[in-house]
């Protein structure tokens, strides 16, 4: 982020909290709880979103070395990615071109990817290099002589892949056309320079977006995470910035009033805040004090009211001593705790409540910008009509 725009979004939270206000949406909007409970809203959802639109596999420390790969079957395909020896990051449908095995599983460090099934090998770049018996596969190199790629982008520290095989066979695209002008506040970041603390998965009983949605609201702050997060953060109080589909969230922490005392060239935005960056469809790039938390949420088993959240803890340097570890592990205990105790299972009630025929629609009030922003945006995507509904015509 650039220097004037973190002074000025420093003022405008300093703002709303001397002011007890925040960003407001123009109007509120109603939402169809058919969004969490139609199975032919998650059908379409699954071919639209988890196919075609590029979803974040991590950060580029995960394959820091050629030769490091990781397999990822979280948007429903299976996905490999691998640093070849050239340095170059790729991405494959991980799927053995004989019979159609896993080629890897996990991840690690390799030359080859050798099937366990029956041992045909691939290259760091998806070239098949051996087949046992080969005799016996009359003329079939020409047609199926690599792993299928997909397309891949590594920028900014971060590594995306479009699950679906470009028409075209295209490698790379270009992910700027995806971001909406976020691309120079990612890279401020550096998170190239980052490593993996660690992950975690969460299943949950909900719809995938109901655990989307959980990061991207403060007004619940006060209320739900009174006593967790009550002395951290201030409830109802939040700048809200679309960047097309994706955005940017800001919770100021109660510390940001110290700000006041210290001269405008020592603020620092991401020290006194949370920031959330929604990166649509699925993601949410949270810059903390002193590191990133990164949760990627998807729908499981086909299944409306199943889905699971992993959350990666980046930090700036790998830990070295025990006191280095705890700090770390508390930090990343506190957020999982926080989620999993406090946020989830209202995440749980909720897919009852929407499926319960209690109410066509669920309400997002004009304090909750990030929600309609974001539930807008999904139906855009989808090429859903965004109906206004007045919170008069509920039934
Ligand atoms: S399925 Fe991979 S070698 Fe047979
Ligand atoms: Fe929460």
């Amino acid at each position: 982020m650039d220097r004037d725009t973190e002074i000025a979004l420093c003022k405008t939270l300093l703002h709303y909290v001397d002011t007890g206000t925040t960003a407001l949406a123009d109007a509120p909007w109603e939402n169809s709880v058919d969004a969490f409970t139609s199975p032919e809203r998650l059908a379409l959802e699954q071919q639209a979103l988890f196919r075609d639109y590029p979803i974040l596999m991590g950060i580029s420390a995960e394959w820091a070395e050629p030769g490091q790969y990781r397999t990822d079957g979280l948007s429903g395909l299976p996905i490999l990615v691998a640093r070849g020896n050239d340095g170059v990051l790729r991405a494959f449908l991980n799927v053995c071109r004989h019979r159609g095995a896993k080629v890897a599983d996990g991840c690690g460090a390799t030359r080859l990817f050798r099937c366990p099934y029956h041992a045909w090998t691939y290259d760091l770049t998806g070239q098949l290099r051996g087949v046992p018996a080969e005799a016996a596969f009359a003329n079939f190199r020409e047609s199926r002589s690599s792993l299928v790629a997909l397309p891949l982008c590594e920028r900014y520290g971060l590594v995306w892949v479009v699950p679906r095989p470009a028409p075209d066979g295209a490698t790379t695209f270009d992910i700027d056309r995806w971001l909406g002008g976020l691309g120079p506040e990612l890279a401020s970041y550096r998170i190239d320079t980052y490593h993996l603390y660690d992950r975690r998965l969460v299943p949950e009983k909900a719809n995938w977006k109901i655990l989307v949605d959980t990061f991207l609201e403060g007004y619940h702050i006060g209320f739900l995470h009174k006593e967790s997060l009550g002395s951290i953060l201030y409830g109802n109080v939040s700048h809200f910035e679309a960047f097309g589909s994706n955005a940017r969230v800001i919770l100021p922490r109660k510390k940001l009033a110290r700000l006041r005392e210290q001269p405008e060239d020592q603020w620092s935005l991401m020290r006194n805040t949370a920031i959330v960056y929604l990166l649509f469809p699925n993601t949410l790039l949270v810059p903390q004090g002193d590191h990133i938390e990164i949760q990627r949420i998807f729908p499981v088993d086909g299944r409306v009211d199943r889905a699971v959240m992993e959350t990666g803890f980046y930090v700036p340097k790998p830990p070295t001593t025990d006191e280095e570890k705890l700090h770390w592990e508390k930090n990343f205990d506190l957020l999982v705790k926080v989620v999993s105790n406090e946020d989830f299972p209202i995440g749980r009630g909720i897919q009852l409540g929407v499926g319960s025929g209690a109410q066509s629609h669920v309400v997002y009030g004009q304090v909750e910008p990030g929600m309609i922003h974001y539930h807008q945006g999904l139906r855009r995507a989808l090429g859903l009509p965004v109906d206004a509904r007045l919170p008069a015509a509920v039934g």
